[in-house]
Protein backbone atom coordinates (compact mmCIF):
# COMPACT_ATOMS: atom_id res chain seq x y z
CA UNK A 1 0.00 0.00 0.00
CA UNK A 2 0.70 3.60 -0.72
CA UNK A 3 2.35 5.71 2.13
CA UNK A 4 2.28 9.85 2.25
CA UNK A 5 4.79 12.01 3.76
CA UNK A 6 3.09 15.68 3.11
CA UNK A 7 5.10 18.06 5.27
CA UNK A 8 5.07 21.93 4.63
CA UNK A 9 7.93 21.74 6.63
CA UNK A 10 10.28 19.00 5.58
CA UNK A 11 11.48 16.44 8.67
CA UNK A 12 15.05 15.86 9.33
CA UNK A 13 16.91 13.53 6.40
CA UNK A 14 17.63 11.41 8.94
CA UNK A 15 13.77 11.25 10.22
CA UNK A 16 12.73 10.80 6.30
CA UNK A 17 15.28 7.77 6.56
CA UNK A 18 13.96 6.14 9.50
CA UNK A 19 10.38 6.68 8.54
CA UNK A 20 10.86 5.04 4.94
CA UNK A 21 12.67 2.01 6.50
CA UNK A 22 9.49 1.54 8.95
CA UNK A 23 7.26 1.98 5.57
CA UNK A 24 9.37 -0.19 3.10
CA UNK A 25 10.48 -3.29 6.17
CA UNK A 26 6.61 -3.88 6.07
CA UNK A 27 6.36 -3.73 2.60
CA UNK A 28 4.46 -0.42 2.20
CA UNK A 29 5.47 2.26 -0.38
CA UNK A 30 6.63 5.83 0.90
CA UNK A 31 5.88 8.81 -0.86
CA UNK A 32 7.25 11.71 -0.06
CA UNK A 33 5.34 15.48 -0.77
CA UNK A 34 7.89 18.18 0.87
CA UNK A 35 7.13 21.33 0.65
CA UNK A 36 4.15 20.91 -1.71
CA UNK A 37 1.36 22.97 -2.48
CA UNK A 38 -2.36 21.93 -1.50
CA UNK A 39 -2.93 20.77 -5.19
CA UNK A 40 0.07 18.51 -4.68
CA UNK A 41 -1.56 17.05 -1.71
CA UNK A 42 -4.73 16.60 -3.41
CA UNK A 43 -3.34 14.71 -6.62
CA UNK A 44 -0.33 12.86 -4.72
CA UNK A 45 -3.47 11.09 -1.69
CA UNK A 46 -5.63 10.29 -4.05
CA UNK A 47 -4.40 6.79 -4.03
CA UNK A 48 -2.54 6.68 -0.54
CA UNK A 49 -3.69 3.98 2.65
CA UNK A 50 -1.80 5.68 5.02
CA UNK A 51 -0.84 10.00 5.29
CA UNK A 52 1.79 11.70 7.69
CA UNK A 53 1.29 15.25 8.16
CA UNK A 54 2.50 17.90 10.43
CA UNK A 55 1.20 21.24 10.73
CA UNK A 56 -0.15 20.48 7.27
CA UNK A 57 -4.27 21.11 6.62
CA UNK A 58 -5.96 18.33 6.23
CA UNK A 59 -10.00 19.24 5.20
CA UNK A 60 -12.98 17.94 3.41
CA UNK A 61 -11.09 18.57 0.04
CA UNK A 62 -8.08 16.26 1.02
CA UNK A 63 -10.50 13.87 2.44
CA UNK A 64 -12.34 13.80 -0.54
CA UNK A 65 -9.94 13.15 -3.23
CA UNK A 66 -8.48 10.37 -1.06
CA UNK A 67 -10.54 7.48 -1.73
CA UNK A 68 -8.56 4.70 -0.03
CA UNK A 69 -7.34 6.49 3.01
CA UNK A 70 -7.50 4.66 6.42
CA UNK A 71 -5.12 6.28 8.82
CA UNK A 72 -3.68 10.20 9.06
CA UNK A 73 -1.17 10.17 11.72
CA UNK A 74 0.10 13.49 12.95
CA UNK A 75 3.72 13.90 13.49
CA UNK A 76 3.23 15.55 16.91
CA UNK A 77 0.60 17.12 19.42
CA UNK A 78 -1.53 19.57 18.04
CA UNK A 79 -4.12 18.14 15.32
CA UNK A 80 -6.43 21.28 15.16
CA UNK A 81 -4.84 20.80 11.67
CA UNK A 82 -7.21 17.88 11.05
CA UNK A 83 -11.44 18.19 10.13
CA UNK A 84 -11.93 15.08 12.93
CA UNK A 85 -15.26 15.48 11.76
CA UNK A 86 -14.65 14.84 8.11
CA UNK A 87 -12.12 12.11 8.96
CA UNK A 88 -14.88 10.63 10.89
CA UNK A 89 -17.29 11.08 8.15
CA UNK A 90 -15.07 9.64 5.70
CA UNK A 91 -14.27 6.07 7.80
CA UNK A 92 -10.26 7.43 8.33
CA UNK A 93 -8.98 7.09 11.82
CA UNK A 94 -6.51 10.11 12.90
CA UNK A 95 -3.75 9.50 15.48
CA UNK A 96 -1.12 11.79 17.00
CA UNK A 97 2.22 10.99 18.78
CA UNK A 98 1.66 12.48 22.05
CA UNK A 99 4.69 13.52 23.72
CA UNK A 100 7.57 13.08 20.90
CA UNK A 101 8.92 16.38 20.02
CA UNK A 102 7.88 17.65 23.89
CA UNK A 103 11.25 18.23 25.11
CA UNK A 104 11.99 20.13 21.74
CA UNK A 105 9.20 22.51 22.10
CA UNK A 106 10.20 23.29 26.21
CA UNK A 107 13.63 23.42 25.34
CA UNK A 108 12.90 26.89 22.71
CA UNK A 109 10.62 28.27 25.58
CA UNK A 110 14.20 29.00 27.62
CA UNK A 111 16.00 29.34 23.56
CA UNK A 112 13.15 32.51 23.73
CA UNK A 113 13.14 33.27 27.37
CA UNK A 114 16.83 33.84 27.69
CA UNK A 115 17.22 36.18 24.70
CA UNK A 116 14.52 38.17 25.56
CA UNK A 117 15.62 38.50 29.44
CA UNK A 118 19.22 39.41 28.07
CA UNK A 119 17.72 41.99 25.98
CA UNK A 120 18.20 40.73 22.15
CA UNK A 121 22.18 40.34 23.43
CA UNK A 122 21.96 43.74 22.61
CA UNK A 123 25.01 44.88 25.30
CA UNK A 124 22.79 46.21 28.26
CA UNK A 125 22.58 44.55 31.27
CA UNK A 126 19.70 42.23 31.48
CA UNK A 127 18.07 39.54 34.03
CA UNK A 128 18.49 35.82 34.99
CA UNK A 129 15.57 33.05 35.04
CA UNK A 130 16.82 31.73 38.55
CA UNK A 131 14.87 33.18 41.19
CA UNK A 132 11.95 34.04 39.16
CA UNK A 133 8.09 32.41 39.01
CA UNK A 134 6.78 30.51 36.52
CA UNK A 135 3.19 29.54 35.67
CA UNK A 136 2.65 26.74 33.07
CA UNK A 137 -0.46 27.19 31.74
CA UNK A 138 -1.60 23.60 30.77
CA UNK A 139 0.40 20.67 32.54
CA UNK A 140 0.78 18.05 29.20
CA UNK A 141 3.73 16.43 27.65
CA UNK A 142 5.59 20.17 26.67
CA UNK A 143 3.78 21.67 30.28
CA UNK A 144 6.21 18.84 32.10
CA UNK A 145 9.13 19.22 30.22
CA UNK A 146 9.03 22.77 30.50
CA UNK A 147 8.94 22.12 34.48
CA UNK A 148 11.64 19.97 34.39
CA UNK A 149 14.22 22.52 32.66
CA UNK A 150 12.76 25.63 34.94
CA UNK A 151 13.64 23.71 37.81
CA UNK A 152 17.62 23.58 36.35
CA UNK A 153 17.44 27.14 35.95
CA UNK A 154 16.17 27.37 39.47
CA UNK A 155 13.04 28.97 38.94
CA UNK A 156 10.19 28.23 41.14
CA UNK A 157 7.33 26.52 39.24
CA UNK A 158 3.37 26.15 39.34
CA UNK A 159 0.80 25.24 37.03
CA UNK A 160 -2.69 25.54 36.38
CA UNK A 161 -4.13 22.52 34.67
CA UNK A 162 -7.82 20.77 35.57
CA UNK A 163 -7.23 17.67 33.80
CA UNK A 164 -4.20 16.91 36.29
CA UNK A 165 -3.99 15.71 39.69
CA UNK A 166 -2.12 18.07 42.38
CA UNK A 167 -0.61 15.32 43.64
CA UNK A 168 1.43 14.51 40.10
CA UNK A 169 2.16 17.87 39.84
CA UNK A 170 3.82 18.15 43.58
CA UNK A 171 5.42 14.54 42.69
CA UNK A 172 7.08 16.89 39.45
CA UNK A 173 8.13 19.67 42.40
CA UNK A 174 5.28 22.01 40.88
CA UNK A 175 3.21 23.81 42.83
CA UNK A 176 -0.75 23.18 41.85
CA UNK A 177 -2.64 26.25 40.98
CA UNK A 178 -6.60 26.16 40.47
CA UNK A 179 -7.66 29.59 39.67
CA UNK A 180 -6.62 31.29 36.01
CA UNK A 181 -6.28 34.86 37.69
CA UNK A 182 -3.25 33.65 40.74
CA UNK A 183 -1.76 31.70 37.43
CA UNK A 184 -1.33 35.13 35.76
CA UNK A 185 -1.08 37.64 38.60
CA UNK A 186 1.80 35.80 40.37
CA UNK A 187 4.33 34.51 37.81
CA UNK A 188 6.57 36.54 36.06
CA UNK A 189 6.89 34.19 33.22
CA UNK A 190 3.33 32.47 31.89
CA UNK A 191 4.39 29.40 29.05
CA UNK A 192 1.19 28.81 27.32
CA UNK A 193 0.56 24.85 26.52
CA UNK A 194 -3.23 24.62 25.70
CA UNK A 195 -4.44 23.64 22.95
CA UNK A 196 -6.54 25.45 20.27
CA UNK A 197 -10.01 24.66 20.69
CA UNK A 198 -13.40 26.04 21.11
CA UNK A 199 -13.41 26.77 24.34
CA UNK A 200 -9.19 28.19 24.20
CA UNK A 201 -9.26 30.54 21.38
CA UNK A 202 -8.86 33.79 22.29
CA UNK A 203 -8.93 33.11 25.96
CA UNK A 204 -5.40 34.44 26.85
CA UNK A 205 -7.06 37.96 26.74
CA UNK A 206 -6.55 41.74 28.43
CA UNK A 207 -8.28 40.86 31.52
CA UNK A 208 -5.39 37.44 32.25
CA UNK A 209 -2.77 39.66 30.36
CA UNK A 210 -2.56 42.47 32.48
CA UNK A 211 -2.81 40.94 35.91
CA UNK A 212 0.77 39.92 35.27
CA UNK A 213 3.42 41.32 37.61
CA UNK A 214 5.98 44.28 36.14
CA UNK A 215 8.64 43.00 33.84
CA UNK A 216 5.82 39.95 33.19
CA UNK A 217 6.85 38.05 30.19
CA UNK A 218 4.41 36.24 28.67
CA UNK A 219 5.29 33.14 26.51
CA UNK A 220 3.67 31.19 23.42
CA UNK A 221 4.40 27.93 22.14
CA UNK A 222 1.27 26.65 21.98
CA UNK A 223 -1.20 27.84 19.01
CA UNK A 224 -1.37 31.59 17.94
CA UNK A 225 -5.04 31.41 17.86
CA UNK A 226 -5.36 31.41 21.90
CA UNK A 227 -4.02 34.82 22.16
CA UNK A 228 -6.75 37.24 21.42
CA UNK A 229 -4.22 39.71 18.86
CA UNK A 230 -6.36 42.64 19.97
CA UNK A 231 -5.94 42.10 23.70
CA UNK A 232 -2.40 41.59 23.21
CA UNK A 233 -1.50 44.75 21.43
CA UNK A 234 -3.38 47.08 24.04
CA UNK A 235 -2.02 45.80 26.73
CA UNK A 236 1.71 45.93 25.35
CA UNK A 237 0.19 49.70 24.54
CA UNK A 238 -0.76 50.12 28.01
CA UNK A 239 2.30 48.68 29.96
CA UNK A 240 5.15 48.97 28.69
CA UNK A 241 7.20 46.49 31.15
CA UNK A 242 5.32 43.75 29.87
CA UNK A 243 6.66 41.45 26.87
CA UNK A 244 5.64 38.61 24.60
CA UNK A 245 7.58 35.99 22.58
CA UNK A 246 6.32 33.04 20.13
CA UNK A 247 6.76 30.57 17.88
CA UNK A 248 3.73 31.31 16.79
CA UNK A 249 3.66 34.09 15.06
CA UNK A 250 0.32 35.78 15.68
CA UNK A 251 -1.18 37.40 12.50
CA UNK A 252 -0.40 41.03 13.64
CA UNK A 253 3.24 40.56 13.83
CA UNK A 254 4.44 43.12 12.25
CA UNK A 255 2.37 45.55 13.63
CA UNK A 256 3.21 44.31 17.00
CA UNK A 257 7.59 44.50 16.17
CA UNK A 258 7.25 47.82 14.29
CA UNK A 259 5.27 49.22 17.58
CA UNK A 260 6.76 47.44 20.71
CA UNK A 261 10.36 46.64 18.99
CA UNK A 262 12.92 44.43 21.51
CA UNK A 263 9.41 44.11 23.74
CA UNK A 264 8.33 41.49 21.21
CA UNK A 265 9.86 38.13 19.74
CA UNK A 266 8.93 35.91 17.45
CA UNK A 267 10.59 33.03 15.68
CA UNK A 268 10.76 33.79 11.43
CA UNK A 269 8.84 29.96 11.02
CA UNK A 270 7.01 27.88 13.75
CA UNK A 271 10.80 25.91 15.11
CA UNK A 272 9.38 24.18 18.48
CA UNK A 273 9.12 20.74 17.05
CA UNK A 274 12.23 21.22 14.60
CA UNK A 275 14.95 19.85 15.57
CA UNK A 276 16.51 16.50 13.99
CA UNK A 277 15.40 14.35 17.67
CA UNK A 278 11.90 15.94 17.66
CA UNK A 279 11.68 14.67 13.75
CA UNK A 280 13.36 10.92 13.96
CA UNK A 281 10.93 10.59 17.35
CA UNK A 282 7.53 12.21 15.84
CA UNK A 283 8.19 10.84 12.49
CA UNK A 284 9.59 6.98 13.27
CA UNK A 285 6.26 7.14 15.90
CA UNK A 286 4.09 7.79 13.43
CA UNK A 287 5.42 5.89 10.61
CA UNK A 288 5.20 2.91 13.09
CA UNK A 289 1.46 3.88 13.91
CA UNK A 290 0.32 4.30 10.40
CA UNK A 291 1.62 0.62 9.96
CA UNK A 292 0.39 -0.81 12.91
CA UNK A 293 -3.31 0.62 11.77
CA UNK A 294 -2.98 -0.71 8.34
CA UNK A 295 -2.23 -4.14 9.65
CA UNK A 296 -4.79 -4.49 12.13
CA UNK A 297 -6.66 -1.70 12.83
CA UNK A 298 -3.99 -0.70 15.97
CA UNK A 299 -5.37 2.70 16.99
CA UNK A 300 -4.28 3.59 20.23
CA UNK A 301 -3.56 6.99 19.62
CA UNK A 302 -7.00 8.01 17.95
CA UNK A 303 -8.79 11.11 18.62
CA UNK A 304 -11.39 11.12 16.20
CA UNK A 305 -13.31 8.59 18.34
C1 LIG B 1 2.79 20.02 17.65
O1 LIG B 1 1.58 20.25 17.76
O2 LIG B 1 3.27 18.88 17.72
C2 LIG B 1 3.75 21.17 17.51
O3 LIG B 1 3.07 22.37 17.42
C3 LIG B 1 4.74 21.01 16.37
O4 LIG B 1 4.21 21.30 15.09
P1 LIG B 1 5.05 21.09 13.74
O5 LIG B 1 5.12 19.63 13.47
O6 LIG B 1 4.30 21.83 12.69
O7 LIG B 1 6.42 21.66 13.95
Amino acid sequence: MKILVATEKPFAAAAVTGIREVVEEAGHELVLLEKGTKADLIEKVADAAGLIVRSDIVDKEVFDAAKELKVVVRAGAGYDNIDLAEATAHGVCVMNTPGQNSNAVAELVFGMAVLMIRNHYNGKAGSELKGKTLGIHAFGQVGRNVARIAQGFGMQVSALDPWVKDEDMVAAGVTPVHSIEELYKNNNFVSLHIPATAETKKSVNKALIELMPKGGVLINTARKEVIDEDSLAEVLAEREDIRYIADVKPDNAEALVEKFGDRVFFTPKKMGAQTAEANINAGIAAAKQVVANLKDGWNRFQVNK
